[in-house]
């Protein structure tokens, strides 16, 4: 019996941290041949992101340049994607999200007539600028796909209000699968500046800022009330992995280099990261991927932007949106950290991006789609 074979495309930190549990569970499959084609969006945080899931890339494009622009991304993925599909000649393609990997993955994919699945599909702002340009990226891949794989509900009822073609399935979000590789309750930091903390007596606030609608004033707004509030809280300490994007790291060293007790450190893995986010008191970012892993965790969020594709964790209780006003965002920060009662509201686990099981229920619907299973997996419902 041949294999089918099963590609998939991913470029940034976040798709990487997403696809490798899937891959995994791929690569389980006797009747699937799992290969990956690695665009290299970003380099060294994805290479970071491969070395924790001990992954390896079939194909890799290393298009990332310094301060890159959309179209160079976009353009430079889907001519080295031609050649690649000519060469592995994949049965079906798959990308992850709303990134310019993703988009270019998707329509090289459909150049080719390759039919494309798209994981994390249906997110959205309904707001083509914002976040920009993942919310238009992702509604055009949702075009193109054939399989939809959305986390929850409401994002397969907005693919259903586009009248999407294909199938959609229901299946939780693979970040979560991903945290059962990493979060363990006896974990050792190796980064020294994680290990000096005593996260027993000091209230550690998680910050990460990235997006490029927040670039500019917004982003100088929020690296502002981060300052001030570190100044009046002197039980605080911010722990700030600053994201490679030079137009970032400009901003967040130029505001908030030599501040006490604020710690500006480089990316850390990804292992890092889940383990710090376990162990801190609030997360404030504009992440999309801390909005999903943070409540599965516990952990207050606020989420400094304007507007979020994940409103099921607000609605749970868990993430607050806190805009990008600075005033605004030092109020709610300060609410949480002034007020105990505040902070117990929204510090309580749940979980409606999934429940670990994402992958296999992905892989099954691959399956079951090429015909090699009778049974259409059951969708993903979140726990009342
Ligand atoms: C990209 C995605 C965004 C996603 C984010 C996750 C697009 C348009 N944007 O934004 O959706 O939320 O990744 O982090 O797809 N850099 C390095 N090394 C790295 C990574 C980045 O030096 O390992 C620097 C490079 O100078 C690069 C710049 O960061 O040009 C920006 O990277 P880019 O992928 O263009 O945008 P992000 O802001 O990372
Ligand atoms: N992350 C990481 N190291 C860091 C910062 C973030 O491993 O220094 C992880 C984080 O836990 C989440 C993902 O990277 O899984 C989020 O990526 P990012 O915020 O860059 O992108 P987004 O989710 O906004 O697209």
């Amino acid at each position: 019996m041949s294999k089918l074979k099963i590609m998939s495309v991913f470029g940034t930190r976040p798709e990487a941290i997403k696809m490798a549990p899937l891959v995994k569970e791929l690569a389980r499959r006797k009747e699937i041949e799992s290969i990956c084609c690695l665009t290299g969006q970003h380099r060294e945080m994805l290479d970071s992101v491969m070395e924790i899931f001990d992954l390896k890339g079939d194909y890799d494009l290393n298009i990332m340049e310094k301060s890159q622009t959309l179209s160079t991304i976009t353009t430079k993925t889907i001519l080295g994607m031609d050649k690649v599909i000519d060469t592995a000649q994949p049965d079906m393609i798959l990308v992850h999200g709303d990134t310019s990997t993703t988009f270019a993955g998707a329509l090289a994919a459909f150049y080719h007539q390759v039919p494309v699945g798209h994981v994390e599909a249906g997110l959205r702002t309904w707001d083509k600028y914002s976040p920009f340009p993942e919310e238009m990226n992702r509604t055009l891949v949702g075009d193109i796909a054939a399989l939809h794989f959305s986390p929850t509900v409401a994002n397969r009822d907005n693919l259903l209000r586009e009248s999407v073609q294909g199938e959609i399935f229901i299946t939780g979000n693979t970040a979560i699968d991903a945290m059962k590789y990493t979060v363990r309750d006896d974990y050792r930091f190796q980064t020294a500046a994680l290990n000096e903390l005593d996260f027993s007596s000091r209230r550690v606030i998680v910050v990460t800022c990235h997006r490029r609608e927040n670039y500019g004033k917004p982003m100088e707004d929020i690296m502002h009330a981060i300052a001030a509030i570190a100044g009046t809280h002197p039980d605080v300490e911010v722990v700030y992995p600053v994201h490679l994007s030079p137009t970032v790291r400009e901003c967040a060293f130029g505001i908030l280099g030599g501040k006490d007790r604020i710690h500006l450190i480089d990316p850390i893995d990804v292992q890092e990261m889940h383990n710090l986010m376990a162990r801190s008191y609030l997360v404030m970012t504009d992440s999309g991927g801390l909005q999903e892993e943070a409540p599965a965790m516990g952990k207050p969020v606020l989420v400094m932007r304007r507007e979020t594709e994940r409103p099921e964790a607000i609605a749970a209780g868990t993430v607050k949106l806190a805009g990008v006003e600075r005033d605004t965002i030092i109020g709610m920060a300060s609410e949480l950290l002034d007020d105990p009662a505040a902070y117990r509201r929204m510090a309580k686990a749940v979980n409606p991006y999934g429940d670990g099981n994402a992958c296999p229920r992905i892989a099954d619907a691959i399956l079951w789609h090429f015909g090699k299973i009778e049974t259409r997996p059951p969708d993903f419902s979140a726990a009342k």
